[in-house]
C-alpha cells in the first residue's frame, strides 16, 4: 500500500510517501521516501535500517551477514537499545526492545515533505520486571533524520530506572580514515580495558583497533569526518548525557556470526543515550525524551 497526504498547494513529488511490504526475513517494514530522501524501518525492534539523502550514499551501515528473524537483533541500522544497556545477568545483552515486534502507531506524510512515523512498545512478558511504563519513537525523515524516543513512568509510586541508547551504526569509507570530534576532556569507561576510567585528550579521535568506550556526561554534538566518502555526518542531541564509540576490530568482527569479517572496515557506532553512571530514574508519572537528530553534508 502507498499513501500520501494530498494538499493542493504541493505537488506529488514533493510530499513523502510510506509504503508498507515484507522485508528480509519477511519481517514487516515501511519504506519512506521524501524529496531529499529515503529510509527504511522494521516494526521488528523499531529498527530504522536505512537513511540515504538523494546525492549521497547511504548513512547508515548494514552487516551483509544481519539475521533478520523474530527474537534476534539486527545488525547496523539503528538498534534501539532499552530498559539497559549492555549486559545483564541472565538477560539477553541491551534489553529487549531491539527484538520485539513494535506497534505502529501513526504515519504522517507532512505538507513540508518530511514524513514521520511513531511505533510503540507492546506490552511483553519482559517489562514486567519493570513498573509500568510506556515508550514511544517519533521518526522523522527529511534532509535529516530525527529520533525522538519517549518513555513515561506510569507508576503511581515506583521510581523506574532504566538506560537508553540508539545504537546508530554509521557507515564510512574507510575507519582507519576518519576522525570523530566533539569529545574532548570528557571521562570514558574503556570496555577494552576491563572498564578503566580514562579521559579523553583528543580533539580528533582516530581509529587503529578495538575501540569499546563509554564517554559520560556527554552531551554535545559529535561529528565525524570521513575523508573517502567525502562526507561530514552530524550527530545532535538533546536529553542524552552518553556517547558510545564502537568499532570491534578484526579478532571481535570474527567472533561475531552476524557480521562479516572484514565489514569492520565500514562502519562506526557513534550511539547516544543515556547509560551505567547516567542512567535515568524517573519519578511515577514523569516522562523523558531523548532527541538525536543526524545530518550530513561534503566535507570541504
Ligand atoms: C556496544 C557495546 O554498544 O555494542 C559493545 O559497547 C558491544 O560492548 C556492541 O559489543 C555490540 O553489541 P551487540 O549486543 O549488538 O553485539
Amino acid at each position: 500500500m502507498t499513501t500520501s497526504q494530498s494538499d493542493k498547494s504541493t505537488t506529488p513529488e514533493a510530499l513523502g510517501r510510506v509504503t508498507f511490504l515484507d522485508g528480509q526475513g519477511e519481517l514487516p517494514m515501511l519504506e519512506i521516501s521524501t524529496p531529499w530522501s529515503t529510509a527504511g524501518i522494521y516494526l521488528h525492534g523499531a529498527h530504522v535500517t536505512q537513511f540515504q539523502k538523494k546525492d549521497e550514499s547511504p548513512l547508515l551501515f548494514l552487516s551483509q551477514c544481519s539475521r533478520f528473524a523474530e527474537g534476534q537483533p539486527i545488525r547496523g541500522g539503528i538498534p534501539v537499545v532499552f530498559p539497559w544497556f549492555g549486559a545483564r545477568e541472565g538477560l539477553g545483552q541491551h534489553g529487549f526492545a531491539r527484538i520485539k515486534p513494535w506497534d505502529l502507531k501513526e504515519f504522517a506524510p507532512a505538507p513540508d515533505g518530511s514524513v514521520s512515523v511513531r511505533l510503540r512498545l507492546p506490552d511483553c512478558p519482559e517489562a514486567s520486571a519493570f513498573p509500568p511504563f510506556t515508550a514511544d519513537y517519533l521518526v522523522t525523515m527529511s534532509q535529516s533524520l530525527t529520533l525522538a524516543l519517549i518513555v513515561t513512568n506510569l507508576s503511581k509510586d515506583a521510581e523506574f530506572t532504566f538506560e537508553n541508547c540508539l545504537h546508530t551504526y554509521f557507515d564510512v569509507g574507510d575507519v582507519t580514515a576518519i576522525t570523530i570530534h566533539g569529545l574532548k576532556g570528557l571521562a570514558y569507561l574503556d570496555k577494552v580495558a576491563s572498564f578503566q576510567e580514562k579521559t579523553e585528550t583528543r580533539d580528533a579521535i582516530r581509529i587503529a583497533s578495538e575501540v569499546d568506550r563509554v564517554y559520560q556526561n556527554a552531551t554535545g554534538t559529535v561529528e565525524i569526518r570521513d575523508p573517502r566518502l567525502g562526507r561530514r555526518i552530524r550527530v545532535d542531541k538533546e536529553g542524552s548525557a552518553s556517547t558510545v564509540v564502537w568499532n570491534p576490530w578484526i579478532a571481535k568482527s570474527r567472533q561475531m556470526s552476524d557480521f562479516g569479517n572484514e565489514e569492520y572496515t565500514r562502519m562506526v557506532c557513534v550511539e547516544s543515550g543515556n547509560v551505567a553512571s547516567n542512567s535515568i530514574s524517573l519519578a511515577p508519572g514523569a516522562s523523558s525524551t531523548l532527541t538525536v537528530k543526524l545530518s550530513s553534508e561534503a566535507l570541504k
